[in-house]
């Protein structure tokens, strides 16, 4: 991988959403990968003021994952916050974004359905990915394989802890998540990871000098042939 160490969340934001105008630029048409959470927040800032006045229309976007047990229009779910934080601001067309349906009867024929529609788009070009405090990449948590698919996984008791900040307590912290396997993103034509802040430090350090391991889940980049991963200082500080 391709690691750049920034001084700021900003300056990540603008590197990062250079690269996205750049490929929407190349191809009007372009599929991105989307994340949630709160890494990804300033490049969709930053987009938002480089996107101004371009014709983003035939965009189309795929979000890593969902919770699964919560509505989907309450306000927490991944569907409601890449409508709030990325479809309205960039202006991207609704019926081109795709979140995974967490609410499905069938969550194991949604998954199935969610790699399909993403192949059939042609493929994510460029995957935006955070990074858990376990290791985590979408919803991956330790122990999930690298040839893994859209599946539904358990969250770890540091991820709901972690995500607790969205909710009344830990406790309304959904169990489940509907994500993108391990497989799924390695098939992204560029990965593109972010980390900020200390309590990232450890997990950048494990997944970047670490072991291949699934026990870290975010070290199946190492297997994928373009990866640019753009920490800030204090998220870099354990890296040799
Ligand atoms: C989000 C996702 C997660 C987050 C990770 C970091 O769609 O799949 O892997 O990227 O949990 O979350 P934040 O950015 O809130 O620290």
């Amino acid at each position: 991988a391709e690691i750049i160490v920034v001084p700021t969340p900003a300056d990540a934001g603008r590197l990062a959403g250079a690269a996205i105008a750049d490929l929407i630029a190349r191809r009007p048409d372009a599929v991105l990968g989307v994340a949630t959470g709160s890494t990804p927040l300033p490049v969709y800032d930053d987009l938002q003021h480089r996107l101004a006045g371009v014709d983003v229309s035939r965009v189309r976007a795929f979000a890593l994952d969902e919770y699964v047990g919560i509505d989907r229009d309450h306000a927490e779910s991944y569907h409601s916050i890449i409508h709030h934080q990325v479809t309205v601001p960039l202006g991207l067309d609704p019926d081109l974004v795709q979140v995974p349906d967490g609410q499905a009867d069938d969550l194991e024929r949604a998954a199935l359905d969610y790699d399909a529609a993403i192949r059939a788009s042609g493929g994510i070009d460029l995957q935006l990915l955070g990074i858990g405090s376990d290791g985590h990449i979408g919803f991956n948590e330790p122990g999930s394989s690298f040839a893994s698919r859209t599946r539904v996984k358990t969250l770890t008791p540091q991820t709901r802890q972690d995500n607790a900040r969205f909710f009344p307590s830990v406790d309304d912290v959904p169990l489940h998540a509907l994500t993108q396997g391990l497989g799924t993103i390695l098939e992204a034509r560029h990965l593109v990871l972010l980390a900020f802040g200390e309590a990232k430090a450890e997990a950048v350090a494990l997944a970047l000098e670490g072991p291949l391991t699934a026990r870290v889940p975010a070290t199946a980049i190492h297997l994928h042939p373009h990866c640019t991963v753009i920490v800030d200082e204090v998220a870099a500080a354990h890296l040799a």
